[in-house]
């Protein structure tokens, strides 16, 4: 029997969402009014989750790529009030906040959206969103942030459980340290970290983990499921597996290849520049040049491209390699939503119980 895959949103939270091109699409004005409304398409549709980011800078250029991102909590707040059964997923940058003070944001945001919300935890990989509001005080933080981000969560979830907490760590310090409201249940915790201090800490504190790199196979991300499902058992604890996944889907193979080709050439070369920069690939001209444009043009993320039934059959296979399900996202969310709901989700046999 063919396993059930969730499907979720990687929310259209920042401009531009995850395809670095000029023009538009790429939508995406951030705007609340849009992700309301894919938000809300997505529940109709019965899928199960949508998460939003949380980011402090983008990479300029003519498309201004990232430069305005709505913030996850507040937004996921809003989301939670006007919405009945999907999960919300907000996402916190451990090294921007006391874990006391997110306790709450996290207890209220939980109360709004009546036991659907969960926390998406970041430990920071591009030190330029932090360091230009002083918050990446030395490079040692990138070496050790899974750990910094472990103290985090444990203080975190001693705080949605205990009546008061004393705790002297290595970075935070609390003496009778109260926050009430308890969460009604137990948030789920996710983490999309891949390193190998990434994935020990998703054994050890996580509840749903992502993988995935671009041009992995599924068979390569099913070997990865069954690694972080090897290393949370020996924790003593389960869990389960999703992939990010970019969607771009026509009638034809040939009308989804020619959407590709147009972002492709109309790639935002500045944009992409900066963002190699900020993920430590500082490349000169000629080294740029020889980069798969795909690969910088569509950020790493792993990506389909095809006919409707195609991308069914593609995310078939994941659900067959073990995922638990699938983050999509779009170039155009206004428009590709509701088609990959009219045109995707039906013809998937991964979606028949549900
Ligand atoms: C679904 C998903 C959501 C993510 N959300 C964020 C985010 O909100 N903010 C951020 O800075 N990075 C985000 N990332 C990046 C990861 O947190 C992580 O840093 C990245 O996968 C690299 O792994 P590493 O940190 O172990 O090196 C996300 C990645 C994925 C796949």
């Amino acid at each position: 029997m063919v396993k059930h895959l969730e499907l979720g949103l990687f929310l259209p939270s920042t401009s531009g969402g995850l395809i670095i091109a000029k023009g538009e699409p790429p939508q995406n004005k951030a705007t609340y009014a849009l992700n309301r409304d894919v938000t809300l398409a997505a529940e109709a549709a019965g899928m199960e989750f949508a998460l939003s980011q949380v980011k402090w800078r983008g990479y300029g250029g003519e498309s201004h790529h990232w430069d305005a991102a709505l913030e996850s909590f507040t937004l996921m707040s809003a989301l939670s009030a006007v919405t009945s059964r999907i999960k919300l997923y907000a996402s916190v940058a451990v090294r921007t906040i006391n874990p006391a003070v997110l306790a709450k944001m996290a207890a209220t945001v939980a109360d709004v959206s009546s036991g659907r919300f969960g926390v998406n935890i970041v430990a920071g990989w591009n030190k330029f969103e932090y360091a230009q509001m002083g918050m990446w005080s030395d490079d040692d933080y990138y070496l050790n942030r899974y750990e910094y981000a472990d103290e985090f969560l444990t203080v975190l979830k001693r705080l949605w459980t205990e009546e008061s907490v004393t705790f002297s760590g290595k970075h935070f310090t609390l003496e009778d340290c109260k926050s009430w409201p308890k969460p009604a249940y137990d948030l789920p915790v996710v983490c999309a970290g891949q390193s190998d201090g990434a994935l020990k800490f998703v054994a050890k504190q996580a509840d749903f983990s992502f993988v995935g790199r671009m041009n992995d196979t599924p068979e390569q991300l099913g070997e990865v499921v069954g690694k972080i499902a090897g290393l949370a058992a020996a924790e003593g604890r389960t869990v389960n597996s999703y992939t990010l996944l970019n969607v771009i889907a026509a009638e034809t193979d040939a009308e989804a290849e020619a959407e590709r080709d147009h972002y492709l050439a109309n790639r935002d070369d500045v944009a992409i520049q900066e963002f190699l920069r900020v993920s430590g690939m500082d490349v000169n001209r000629a080294d740029y040049l020889k980069l798969d444009p795909a690969t910088v043009t569509f950020m790493s993320i792993p990506y389909i491209v095809g006919s409707y039934s195609k991308v069914a059959a593609y995310l078939d296979t994941l659900a067959a390699q073990g995922l638990h399900g699938v983050c999509l996202t779009f170039p155009d969310f206004a428009t590709d939503v509701p088609d990959f709901i009219a045109n995707v989700m039906p013809k998937m046999t991964s979606r028949r119980a549900a």
